[in-house]
């Protein structure tokens, strides 16, 4: 069940056009997709960076849970994303181990992989997402 990798690390933007032209122009980096994930209620950009991604997510209104998010703590790391090959066997052991999941079963986000949701409450006020990659 451990976690293969760091997955991506969010960071919830209010501009996703001057978001990444800041990071292109500080940073020198490029996002390699943008999707709008209607179910989620984000567009998010993916930006390669060593073995994992930078992501940036603006909501599409202002009552998504990113929305939300922006209204109450501004912008900022929203989640990261913890990679792991087998999502039912993670979201299993958590439970277990008593941390308290958003998503008891995955659900598809961005780049159609399966993800979950672990509440900031079990975390030091991080939300935790697992993505799952084979
Ligand atoms: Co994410």
């Amino acid at each position: 069940m451990l976690p293969l990798n760091l997955h991506h690390t969010a960071i919830a933007v209010r501009d996703l056009d001057g978001a990444l032209a800041e990071v292109k122009r500080l940073y020198g980096l490029e996002p390699v997709s943008r999707e709008r994930v209607e179910e989620q209620g984000v567009e998010e950009a993916m930006i390669p960076l060593g073995g994992s991604y930078l992501q940036l997510l603006m909501p599409l209104s202002a009552e998504s849970p990113v929305g939300l998010f922006l209204a109450g703590r501004g912008e900022g790391i929203h989640h990261m994303a913890l990679q792991v090959a087998d999502i039912e066997a993670a979201l299993a052991h958590l439970g277990a181990a008593g941390a308290e999941l958003v998503d008891t079963t995955p659900r598809i986000g961005g780049g159609g992989h399966r993800i979950a949701f672990v509440h900031p409450r079990s975390l030091a006020s991080t939300l935790v997402e697992l993505v799952e990659v084979e």
